[in-house]
């Protein structure tokens, strides 16, 4: 049997486990679980899996956390900001909340969930398989001047770039809807060639346009906006939040939340990392870490 480990490996663990420092009889509040790679070893030290509340909003991650269910753990199939109106409406507290944003390996491992164009999948790109937006009906159905704010706002295109993308985009769409990943990333590519002469790009030209639609798909930046003002009144005082960012448009946010939060005498935070702690560019066993940052704060 796969261990959730093998499946996807967990990114800035040692330095993880050090900001969140968790100790025996606390209580750890993990909103994006995925396959436990960060929430296993915290359990270890806080004596219990029974102390953890595990969410995820992927049907597939929340059944690999059935084992750490069958140990006490209340799992919560939820995007993180409906779990965390649930705990606060309960009136639950904790001591450890770690958010690990953005997709897990066997996301965009499995063609199937269409994040990635190494391998052909169908335009999906949702985390959770229930919810009601695909990226085929934004690629498809968006209008060109909607793809064009979402390729600049949530890609980091510049705007020259996006429009060229977005008409591209609409121009195919309008002869053939897109069906597969690879199609979308063929007519990015290409566009992008016919612009710059076919230059060598060290990164696809399709990765930002795929983040673009992935934000869109799963609401990401808004979930995470609307999410860290919650938080305060889950954690008890003393207790400590840490939020591993992989792109700067998610880092803004964390970074400009927790700096606000813990400026002044009677502001509810203070921070436990100045600057970010930076993910390996060296990791092999994890890509994903080339690009992580860790923010943590403690409340008062
Ligand atoms: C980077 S993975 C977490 C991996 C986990 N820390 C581990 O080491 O196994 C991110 C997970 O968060 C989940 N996720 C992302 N955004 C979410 C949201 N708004 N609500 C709930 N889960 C979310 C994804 O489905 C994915 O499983």
């Amino acid at each position: 049997m796969t261990t959730p480990q093998q499946l996807h490996i967990p990114v800035l663990l040692a330095d993880t486990l050090a900001v969140l420092s968790p100790s025996r009889g606390e209580r750890y509040l993990d909103l994006t679980a995925g396959y436990g790679g960060h929430a296993s070893p915290i359990i270890e030290r806080i004596g219990g899996a029974n102390h953890a509340v595990l969410c995820d909003r992927d049907d597939y991650a929340i059944a690999h956390l059935a084992q750490l269910q069958e140990r006490g753990a209340r799992l919560i199939r939820a995007d993180y900001l409906s779990a965390v109106q649930q705990l606060a409406s309960e009136g639950d507290k904790f001591d450890m909340i770690l958010m690990d944003l953005g997709v897990s390996s066997p996301q965009l491992d499995q063609a199937e969930r269409g994040f990635a164009f190494s391998h052909s999948g169908p335009l999906d790109m949702r985390m959770d398989r229930a919810s009601r937006l695909t990226a085929a009906q934004v690629v498809n159905h968006y209008s060109e001047s909607e793809l064009v704010r979402l390729l600049t706002d949530y890609g980091e295109i510049h705007s020259r770039l996006a429009k060229a993308l977005a008409g591209a985009i609409c121009h195919r769409h309008r002869r053939q809807p897109f069906q597969t990943t690879l199609e979308l990333a063929e007519v990015v590519r290409r566009r992008v060639g016919e612009l710059d002469g076919g230059k060598y790009h060290r990164v696809h030209p399709a990765t930002q346009v795929f983040q673009a639609i992935r934000i869109e798909v799963n609401d990401e930046l808004n979930q995470l906006r609307r999410t860290l003002p919650r938080l305060a009144e889950l954690l008890n005082s003393g207790g400590r939040l840490a939020v591993i960012t992989f792109h700067s448009l998610e880092d803004r946010i964390v970074k400009q939340f927790m700096d606000d939060q813990s400026d002044g005498l009677d502001a509810p935070y203070s921070l436990l990392t100045g600057k970010p702690i930076l993910g390996s560019i060296n990791d092999a066993f994890q890509p994903r870490a080339r690009s992580a940052k860790l923010r943590a704060v403690c409340k008062k």
